[in-house]
């Protein structure tokens, strides 16, 4: 893509780059093919994964636009980059679970794939140094990342999210166990849903046969990841009669 003027490199995350754009309230994020786990200690570079990851997000955060559920994305600028609002990012990721898997079966002792009676909403610390820990609602306040009516906003927000996908997903076949989500501010102080949505950042199991779609292919070696990815576009984008 050509464009007039180089453009400043903001911020470069594991699978994403932020570039300043002529607008200072709208940035650029290009979605790179790298994959990371673990903090970065595993790594591997996937073809074609950055541009699925633009891809599936788009979907979904043009899926939670029509279910009123506002995000921080503009539009889709190529295969692999989008623009969104500038927003100052809330240091936590929120993870709404359905369904016991990952961290959450390793603190609690039940086995992957045992259905919650309810979904939960966790928080962690996006703290590379301290590699992402969980925290409480007391160690939220205590760090004041968050105000108290904006903790409960946040988890109003993440349960919204998990009702719009959880019953968009039933309707592709795919089960959602989990996933995480990342807000920012606005100019105003608005809460937006930010960061992306993806099978780098969801737990998606085949309905039927409990096939793991999502990065766990890639954490757990089990090969296939952007099989897995590709299959979920598909999922997501074919029409079904
Ligand atoms: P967990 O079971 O490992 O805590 O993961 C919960 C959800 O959060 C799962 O859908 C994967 C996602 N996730 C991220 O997006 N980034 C991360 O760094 C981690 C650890 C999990
Ligand atoms: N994205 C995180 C990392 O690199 C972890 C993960 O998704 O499992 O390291």
């Amino acid at each position: 893509m050509e464009r007039d003027m180089p453009e400043e490199l903001l911020y470069e995350g594991k699978a994403k780059k932020l570039f300043i754009t002529e607008d200072p309230q709208i940035l650029r994020v290009e979605y790179k093919d790298d994959a990371t786990a673990f903090n970065g200690q595993k790594f591997d570079r996937l073809k074609d994964k950055g541009l699925l990851n633009n891809a599936i997000t788009v979907f979904f955060f043009e899926h939670l636009e029509t279910k009123d559920i506002p995000s921080h994305f503009v539009r889709k600028i190529s295969e692999t980059e989008q623009l969104v609002r500038r927003v100052k990012i809330i240091p936590l990721e929120v993870v709404v679970r359905n369904v016991a898997a990952g961290s959450l079966s390793k603190r609690i002792g039940w086995e992957e794939g045992k259905e919650l009676p309810h979904p939960i909403v966790e928080f962690y610390y996006k703290d590379d140094d301290l590699g992402d820990p969980l925290l409480a609602e007391e160690h939220i306040r205590l760090l004041e990342l968050a105000s108290e009516a904006q903790i409960e906003e946040l988890k109003k927000r993440g349960l919204a999210v998990n009702e719009a996908l959880e019953s968009l997903m039933l309707s592709k076949e795919i089960r959602l166990i989990d996933f995480k989500l990342e807000f920012g501010l606005d100019q105003k102080g608005e809460i937006l849903l930010a960061d992306e949505i993806s099978p780098d950042t969801c737990r998606f199991w085949d309905i039927e046969s409990g096939k793991i779609l999502d990065k766990d292919r890639f954490r757990r070696d089990l090969g296939g990841v952007t099989e897995a990815y590709l299959e979920i576009h598909q999922r997501l984008t074919e029409e079904i009669t």
